[in-house]
């Protein structure tokens, strides 16, 4: 068995699903289910008896070390976080309770199970902590990728908050000798990715005839990655890493934010043209910016596609296109995710703007 944190989220629950579609290895599932966490997510393995879901904090020490003595997992594998950068810009605490208090506990929970393990469970076990790359900070267009090897220098309470956690899952290993891996990923789409994120926001406001706003003046740079490639990596790390290693994920797919924009709304018009024959793209708004907003990130996943062979499988244009089409294929979904918190946040981040 294995155990996974935040799996209601959006990359745990594409996880959970990628895993039980390619093992039968059962998977006890962590989850608080904050705003950004959902059931749902996870509706397709109801009655399957390989996923056992809880519902509690990573921060619950009790909890966790009475789960991990019941259920006797071979790996552990992090993804609970607060993950919203703008959030954190208007509420750092919970970031730091659930990303750096949460982490320890975890920790500390884990090295007393994995302690009390004979020898050879503890050298098969693995804490594999799911990071990102904007722990790095931000680069000039011309600087290369992110390395394993950069600087930390992260600029959000959201990504100091996951610095932090990074660097105590480090000490973990170098102090305590706990097999810890961790991941340093870049900016993931796909199925299940709540709509307060770029893609999906874009996407949920264009059908909804809102505005699309956009930041500053949409030039900063991400690194896209398609969430399944995403959960591959992790498998591969998970099977194949170095212990106290860090690997860091992406594909190469560096764009400018007003490109990936135009990119949604070309496949929105493509395959829902808008009844008055216009384009999308016509509701696209300039806001104003983030504070302190990373001008651009990409990745160097150089180490692990030649350490451990992992490539991903789609490229941007395959994945983006899955992206809206599954986007389009389920709206109830979104109506669901759509509560009063979410339109609580809309409200709070772009009044007069998307509101
Ligand atoms: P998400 O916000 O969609 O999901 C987070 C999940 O964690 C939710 O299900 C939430 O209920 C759960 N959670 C939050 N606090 C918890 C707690 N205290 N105890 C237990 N569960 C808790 O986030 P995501 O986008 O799926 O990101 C997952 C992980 O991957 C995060 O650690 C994030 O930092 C990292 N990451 C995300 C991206 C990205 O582009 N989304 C890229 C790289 C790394
Ligand atoms: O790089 C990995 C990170 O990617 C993850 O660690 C984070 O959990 C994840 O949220 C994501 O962070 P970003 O801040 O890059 O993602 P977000 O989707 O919030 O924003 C992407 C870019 O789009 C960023 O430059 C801000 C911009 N943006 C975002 C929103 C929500 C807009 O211009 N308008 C918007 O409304």
């Amino acid at each position: 068995m294995i155990l996974v944190t935040g799996g209601a989220g959006f990359i745990g629950a594409n996880f959970v699903l990628d895993w039980l579609a390619q093992s039968d290895e059962p998977v006890l599932n962590l989850d608080k289910l904050t705003y950004a966490g959902n059931r749902e997510n996870l509706a397709s393995l109801e009655g399957d008896a390989r996923h056992l879901f809880v519902h509690g904090d990573i921060g619950d020490s009790a909890l966790v070390a009475d789960l991990l003595a019941r259920h006797q997992p071979r790996a552990v594998i992090n993804f609970a976080a607060e993950s919203h950068v703008d959030r954190s810009i208007h509420g750092p605490e919970a970031f730091i309770q659930t990303n750096v208090v949460g982490t320890l506990r975890l920790l500390e929970a884990v090295r007393a199970y994995w302690g009390g393990l004979n020898a050879d469970a503890q050298s098969a076990f693995r804490f594999l902590h799911v990071s990102t790359d904007e722990v790095y900070g931000s680069l000039a267009p011309s600087d290369p990728a992110f390395t394993e090897d950069h600087v930390f220098e992260p600029n959000s309470p959201y990504s100091a908050s996951k610095a932090a956690s990074d660097h105590l899952v480090r000490a973990w290993h170098h102090t305590y000798g706990l097999p810890v891996l961790t991941t340093n990923c870049s900016n993931n789409y796909g199925p299940y990715h709540f709509p307060e994120k770029l893609i999906p926001l874009m996407i949920v406001n264009a059908l909804a005839g809102k505005p699309l706003p956009i930041y500053g003046d949409g030039q900063q740079v991400r690194d896209w990655l398609y969430v399944k490639d995403h959960c591959s990596a992790i498998r591969r790390v998970l099977e194949a890493g170095r212990v106290g290693e860090t690997y860091n994920v992406g594909g190469w797919n560096e764009k400018p934010n007003l490109d990936i924009v135009h990119t949604v709304c070309g496949l929105l018009d493509e395959l829902r043209p808008r009844a008055d024959g216009q384009s999308y793209s016509g509701q696209i708004t300039y806001v104003k910016d983030r504070p302190g907003h990373d001008r651009r990130y990409a990745i160097d996943a150089r180490k692990l596609e030649r350490e451990l062979g992992w490539k991903p499988a789609e490229t941007f244009d395959t994945g983006i296109r899955k992206t809206v089409e599954w986007y389009l294929a389920n709206p109830e979904w979104v109506a669901h995710v759509q509560s009063g918190a979410y339109r609580d946040w809309v409200q709070t981040q772009y009044t007069g703007a998307a509101a």
